[in-house]
């Protein structure tokens, strides 16, 4: 059976820290704050944003939430984005994705500027993770890469295989992954042979938003197997892989809920905080 990373445990441990630090912060005259954009009315992007909202509320850091309609145009999101970069009691700015197709997504995120861009997603800090330079790092695969390293799982020459291609988890776990001398692959929708990929994984990712796809045949013994799914079956919360199964073959595994998305708001915090810090140096 495999060793269960809990994410859940890992996020009450960084909870109770940020809450100190956030504290003892204020009482420097920094105050964090976080603002979340959200537009339109996705049920899942809702349930995210107020759970981000929640973590604020908990940990003492000043939080709004911008919820546009969801026939905005380009203009007047950019125009919003503006003001929150003016805005000297907003240390980061999140932009829930996704946004209605009309939106250009790209063209908003580059609004937003680099330094309170606590999601990673502007040009400039891909740019940076991907060249090797310090950058806000993407809240997802940093919270993955953090239970890795809380696991004191080695992976120094070891075959990490991620299933997704994603710029918010695929492409930054990869570049995360490589800087820790990872051999790094990434499957995706047209790749031939899946199965023979993950088979050589020691470290497995599942990103793709796919119920159950990874299933006990395509992982090897002893590998460990990161889960950054979620997916709604019948009202229930799964990942992306067959945990039932995956967990007897498996070395380490990480549960849906209870795993990533727990440290997604973590490092999301942590950004948050990191960004205040810069901006008052
Ligand atoms: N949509 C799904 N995951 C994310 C995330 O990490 N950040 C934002 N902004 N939108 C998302």
């Amino acid at each position: 059976m495999a060793i269960v990373l809990s994410g859940k445990e890992l996020s009450e441990q960084l909870t109770q820290e940020q809450k100190q630090r956030v504290a003892s912060l204020v009482k420097e005259g920094i105050h964090p704050g976080l603002a979340v954009i959200l537009v339109g009315e996705d049920a899942a992007s809702q349930i995210y944003v107020r759970n981000k909202g929640l973590a604020c509320e908990t940990i003492g850091i000043h939080s709004v939430t911008i919820r546009l309609d969801e026939g905005i145009s380009q203009e007047d999101l950019e125009g919003k984005i503006q003001e929150l970069n003016e805005d000297p009691k907003i240390s980061g700015i999140l932009v829930q994705l996704p946004l209605p197709k009309h939106l250009d997504e790209e063209a908003a995120l580059s609004c937003i500027l680099p330094q309170k861009d606590v999601d990673g997603f502007h040009i400039m800090n891909a740019g940076k993770l991907f060249t090797g330079q310090k950058a806000v790092t993407p809240c997802t695969p940093k919270g993955v890469m953090y239970m890795l390293k809380q696991a004191e799982i080695d992976l120094v020459g070891k075959e990490a295989v991620i299933i997704g291609r994603s710029n918010i988890v695929g492409k930054p776990a990869a570049m995360l992954l490589l800087n820790e001398h990872c051999t790094v692959t990434i499957l995706h929708s047209r790749t031939k042979n899946l199965a023979e990929h993950t088979r050589r994984a020691d470290v497995l990712i599942a990103a793709i938003g796919k119920a159950k796809f990874v299933t006990a045949d395509m992982v090897k013994p002893g590998a460990v197997v990161v889960d950054v799914g979620i997916n709604r079956v019948n009202g229930k919360v799964v990942g992306d892989v067959d945990y039932e199964e995956v967990e007897k073959v498996a070395g380490y595994i990480t549960p849906v809920p209870g795993g990533v998305g727990k440290m997604t708001i973590s490092m999301l915090m942590e950004n948050t905080i990191e960004a205040a810090c810069a901006q008052a140096r």
